[in-house]
């Protein structure tokens, strides 16, 4: 979705081409959210005044650039000339209110002058009345957005002051009164032709972080730092960043601020001034209050530059899925103990143990998540069920909401989000907050809204993920979760023998998941076999019935190919209508209590002439395969709850090559977006 990138320099110089390649580097850094427009406002100096500039673009960012160059090459404009302080700002565009248009891309202009300028992701509600006032006091707009009111009321409040001879409203006053009128979620960053080198970003409900890099840092080692001096105007040179994402930041510095709902920052003259929104309860409309920067401390981001690159491979999705064996060593360090001298195998998950009681005095476990994390819940809930005993239900966000379906005081409810900041999962969990129940996330994003808003929960530590499909999240989640019900479960004498065994075989995981990628050729194999298919059915059962639905969204999602993942106990209630010679059809067939089961379905398909793949325990070939003739896909066998962060792996590989040799985008797949913050 939506992306923002902002650039402050201060009192260390930089040429025009340094800002603009800057910029576009941040841009490039939000592809991977989705985006169909992109646009930046840079400062240009006219007859002693600074006038900001604005270039917006249909497409990728690559048009922007060009478009930029060839028109400071119309215009003459000096790409080396130097400034010792700038404010720059770049947004990607997701449309929602109105088509990808340059007229409906940000920057959103108050006027020609373009005296205030805003990017913003997220969505004003109240914009229609908002409009309307404008345009009766003879604004005209120009986009079909949401946003464009935005700094048009900008313009208003400020001309209003000076109508009345205040000539002293400062940058952040006017921001201040915007927002007192904005309804809606939002994250923005304001620059104006009135209050040059200042930049201003507010959020409520959108992320944004603030990063800071003090340019003497290098005398302090980097090691401590003072989060007062990096946010005070003492003079030193500095570069500030806003962006809504820690991917864009981390090449410049790891001293970030998570901007929270309600606040206003402000960059002026080297400084950070933090302002708080108060809300007064029950009216619209609030107080502010000045923060000292002493109250908000830096935070050191938790992530790599390698992280944010391809390395060796060429996609993203490709490195994602090979980089599982680390990212589930990762999601598992610290939290898994063996040995000592009690000998005892147990799970220590820091964020939850101090809720561990009432998690088990709940009456039910409501998982509550979309896509990917839908099925990496779906993947866990029998192990939470066998260890626990609780209860445990499945819910689809959108469809909680769209139902409004009971959640009680005495249900935990586990919301699981890769990015943390799906909209539909977040208003999910407001809805089971009013409603009192324990909120739980599962969340990969550290400081994303589900983190923060949920009682407690773990954080998930798959690193940062950027191909729009999940891969690696979906595996250390399942990961999680298998810990969490390890945690939850009681240590009683009955299961001790049934959790070592999980506990053993989560040790043992990344290599399994090692050895299981060595199907790469194979699954590529495969894929040249079905590049010309329009269609592929995915059966599971038990464990395995998410692994179905996963490896079929993946396909979907990258290649294009109509796929579904089927329960297989329903194959006789219809989908069974649609097997013949000619549709590919996947069976996951593992050594697990729904083995022989599986067995019955394959022969039942055989029976139809089904074109069978069967994915088995290695070894399980000719077994599988009685009855007819099929392809087999052989993996390792590990424990029954673990075995689905095996059996995705293939089908991870078969739709990251089927999208390759069928010449689709993998990383950014048409119409989609790595977080989904719109409803
Ligand atoms: C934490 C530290 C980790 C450190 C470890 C060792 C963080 C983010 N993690 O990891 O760097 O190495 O202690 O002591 O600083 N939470 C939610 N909702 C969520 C996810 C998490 O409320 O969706 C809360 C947890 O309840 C907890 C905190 O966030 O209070 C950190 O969670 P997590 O990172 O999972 O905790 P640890 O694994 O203990
Ligand atoms: O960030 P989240 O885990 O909340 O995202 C949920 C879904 O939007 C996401 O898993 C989506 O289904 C992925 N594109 C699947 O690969």
């Amino acid at each position: 979705m939506c992306g923002i990138f902002a650039y402050l320099n201060f009192n260390v110089s930089r040429e025009r081409s340094y800002i603009l390649q800057l910029l576009f580097n941040g841009l490039r850094r939000l592809e991977y959210r989705g985006y169909d427009s992109a646009g930046i406002s840079i400062d240009f100096s006219h007859e002693a005044s600074t006038v900001p500039l604005v270039f917006r673009q249909e497409g990728n960012i690559e048009t922007l650039v060009k478009s930029v160059y060839k028109e400071v090459g119309a215009t003459n404009l000096n790409l080396e000339e130097s400034f010792s302080t700038h404010a720059g700002i770049a947004h990607t565009r997701w449309a929602t209110h109105g088509e990808p248009a340059p007229r409906n891309s940000h920057p959103q202009t108050s006027d020609l002058k373009n005296e205030f300028l805003v990017v913003h992701n997220g969505v004003i509600t109240n914009y229609e009345v908002l409009k309307e006032t404008l345009v009766r006091h003879g604004f005209t707009f120009e986009s079909e957005t949401d946003t464009e009111v935005i700094p048009k009321l900008a313009k208003f409040i400020f001309d209003n002051a000076n109508e009345e001879g205040d000539k002293s409203m400062t940058f952040s006053q006017v921001v201040l009164e915007v927002m007192r009128h904005l309804e809606g979620a939002y994250a923005l960053v304001f620059k104006s032709r009135h209050y040059p080198n200042e930049l201003i970003a507010c959020k409520r409900g959108s992320p944004l972080l603030l990063g800071v890099k003090e340019l003497t840092e290098q005398t302090n080692n980097g090691t401590s730092f003072n989060d007062v001096k990096y946010l005070s105007s003492n003079g030193q040179p500095k570069e500030f960043f806003f962006s809504s994402d820690a991917s864009a930041l981390v090449e410049h510095t790891k001293k970030v601020l998570v901007v929270e709902d309600g606040e206003v920052v402000h960059l002026k003259d080297g400084g950070a001034s933090i302002f708080k929104f108060n809300h007064i309860k029950g009216k619209r409309g609030g107080t502010f209050t000045r923060l000292p920067s002493i109250e908000r401390a830096l935070s050191v981001l938790e992530m790599e530059v390698e992280q944010i690159n391809k390395g060796k491979y060429e996609h993203y999705m490709q490195k994602e899925i090979h980089e599982q064996p680390e990212s589930l060593t990762t999601s598992m360090r610290g939290r898994l103990l063996r040995g000592g001298s009690c000998k005892v195998k147990s799970v220590l998950l820091g964020g939850l143990k101090d809720h561990l009681k009432t998690i088990r005095r709940s009456r039910r476990i409501v998982f509550i998540g979309c896509g990917t994390s839908y099925n990496a819940a779906l993947a866990s809930r029998p192990i939470l069920e066998e260890l626990t005993g609780i209860p445990v239900t499945m819910e689809i966000a959108s469809d909680l909401l769209d139902r409004q379906g009971p959640i009680y005081r005495e249900d935990t409810a586990i919301f699981v989000s890769q990015s943390g900041e799906t909209a539909d999962t977040l208003l999910a969990l407001e809805y089971a907050l009013e409603n009192g129940a324990l909120c739980v996330g599962i969340t990969n994003t550290v400081g994303s809204a589900i983190a923060r808003n949920t009682h407690c929960g773990v954080h998930v530590n798959a690193g940062c993920e950027i191909g729009v499909a999940s891969t690696k999240a979906y595996t250390s989640q399942i990961v999680v979760m298998v810990m969490l019900a390890l945690a939850i479960g009681g240590d009683t004498l009955s299961s001790q023998a049934r959790r070592e065994a999980i506990i053993d075989g989560l040790f043992e995981l990344p290599s399994k998941v090692k050895e299981v990628l060595k199907l790469d050729e194979e699954m590529r194999d495969l894929a040249r076999l079905l590049i010309a298919e329009q269609s592929l059915l995915v059966f599971g059962r038990g464990y395995n019935h998410a692994t179905a639905l996963e490896g079929a969204l993946k396909v979907k999602e990258v290649s294009l190919m109509h796929s579904e993942g089927m329960l297989a106990g329903e194959m006789k209630h219809g989908p069974l209508a649609l097997v013949d010679e000619t549709l590919p059809i996947v069976v996951i067939a593992p050594r697990d209590t729904c083995f022989s089961k599986q067995q019955s379905v394959i022969q039942q398909l055989h029976a139809r002439k089904g074109r069978l793949i069967v994915m088995c325990t290695k070894g399980d070939a000719a077994s599988v395969c009685v009855g007819g003739s099929c392809r087999v896909i052989e993996v390792p066998q590990v424990e029954d709850c673990l075995q689905p962060v095996i059996n995705i792996v293939p089908l991870q590989l078969l739709a990251y090559h089927l999208t390759v040799l069928r010449g689709y985008n993998v990383d950014q797949p048409r119409n989609l977006a790595k977080s989904v913050t719109t409803q």
